[in-house]
């Protein structure tokens, strides 16, 4: 029977197309490619492309997010996976040294981690590479100075912003909300922390379920355009004082912490849909000497009963909850497939140097945005789009 992989693979359309082209021009003859990205079937689907235009790979998971099957497959095909699933910190890094240790010329990397490590102690003929996210750029950032590679930032495309963060992102967290708990949406009293792209992107799909949405963001010009697009913006002791749920989606080190556990309502469920799984500080929610019990369900909730009587729900220990819960199938399959093209391209562009270190920690050129759409955009309307090109 043909797997959940492969109904990605034949829907990841634009990473098909460009598939085939590599495995023509092979732009990646000679070349290792370094990754630790969320391993599941969408990248495979991207890291199939990189072998088919000659890459070497050489990849590790993401904390929490790596699934089996996606690691079995990748290792049929002679992708070389390093480790496993982990919520080690620890162990995980150790996986990323071993990706180092393999010297890439190329890094895929997917919140700063490889790129960090590898300015630690360089090796190797690193050439440069990409950052998949809003934290990878935010940590690479204050390095540009001792990076002084081309680093293409694949989050500041528009694309991944509109097509990714805002669409997807607010689509898969309330779907897995719904999936993981089963819980009704309407009339429930829903607290976004941040309001980037991905808060919302979540604020409306929840609104769009009949939730009364509230919204806190640091910054007072998010809390307005929350405002102004219909949400409450009160204080945030009212916001988490009210909420039956609260999503965090900042990118933020630690927006939820036990100090907050008295302002919690009574069965409230607390989700991250933020990269790192600090938003909502789980080991000290947990270990609190305030709760007497947990239960833990087989989906990925633990719930907390309090000394007062109050339970508090944390869906899938506060990772990633549309990556890490129960069954996770993470962002639609269109979305990756635009912003797995979009990597495609760049990773090209890095390896036949048509950018250079004055590209270090910058978005997609213009050119690989365009191209990306306009092949995106023949697949919906063969007929229409002048300016067509392959993706
Ligand atoms: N779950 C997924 O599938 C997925 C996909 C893409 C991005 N992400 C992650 O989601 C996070 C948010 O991404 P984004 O593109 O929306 O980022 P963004 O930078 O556009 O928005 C983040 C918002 O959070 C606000 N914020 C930061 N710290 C805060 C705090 N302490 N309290 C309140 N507000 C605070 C900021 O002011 C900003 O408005 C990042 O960690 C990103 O890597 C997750």
């Amino acid at each position: 029977m043909a797997t959940r992989i492969d109904w990605v693979g034949a829907n990841t359309r634009l990473l098909r197309q460009i598939a085939a082209e590599f495995r023509e021009t092979q732009p990646f003859a000679g070349i290792t490619i370094g990754t630790g990205i969320h391993l599941e079937p969408k990248t495979v689907a991207l890291l199939m492309t990189l072998k088919d235009g000659g890459a070497k790979v050489v990849a590790t998971g993401n904390l929490n997010s790596t699934q089996a099957d996606a690691v079995a497959y990748l290792r049929e095909c002679g992708i070389t996976v390093i480790g496993e699933a982990t919520r080690d910190p620890e162990r995980h890094q150790g996986f990323l040294r071993e990706v180092l240790a393999s010297q890439p010329d190329i890094l895929l990397d997917n919140g700063g981690d490889l790129f960090d490590l590898w300015r630690q102690s360089p090796t190797g003929n690193l050439i440069g590479g990409t950052e998949e996210t809003t934290s990878g750029r935010a940590r690479l950032e204050p390095l540009r100075s001792s990076l002084k590679l081309p680093i293409l930032v694949i989050n500041d495309s528009p694309i991944k912003q509109f097509a990714e963060n805002e669409h997807a992102v607010g689509q898969s967290v309330l779907e897995s909300y719904m999936r993981i708990t089963n819980r009704v949406t309407n009339g429930q009293r829903v607290t976004v922390f941040g309001y980037g792209a991905c808060g919302r992107g979540v604020a409306l799909n929840f609104k769009g379920a009949h939730a009364k949405v509230s919204v806190v963001d640091r910054d007072p010009l998010k809390r307005l355009q929350a405002h102004l697009d219909g949400y409450d913006t009160p204080s945030r002791d009212e916001a988490i004082a009210s909420a039956d749920l609260i999503v965090t989606v900042t990118g933020g080190g630690r927006i939820l912490g036990d100090e907050d556990m008295p302002l919690l309502k009574d069965k409230v469920i607390l989700a991250n849909a933020g990269h790192f799984p600090t938003e909502i500080d789980n080991t000290a929610i947990t270990g609190s000497s305030e709760v007497v019990s947990t239960d833990v369900f087989s989906d990925g909730i633990a719930s907390l009963t309090l000394r007062d009587g109050r339970v508090i729900h944390i869906l899938a220990e506060g990772h990633m909850v549309n990556l890490a819960g129960a069954r996770p199938l993470g962002n639609s399959i269109e979305s990756m497939d635009l912003g797995f093209a979009l990597q495609a391209r760049c990773l090209e562009a890095v390896a036949l140097r048509r950018v250079d270190a004055s590209s270090c920690v910058v978005p997609v050129p213009r050119d690989i945005n365009e191209r990306v759409a306009n092949a995106y955009l023949d697949l919906c309307y063969p007929n229409a789009n002048p300016a067509s090109s392959p993706a």
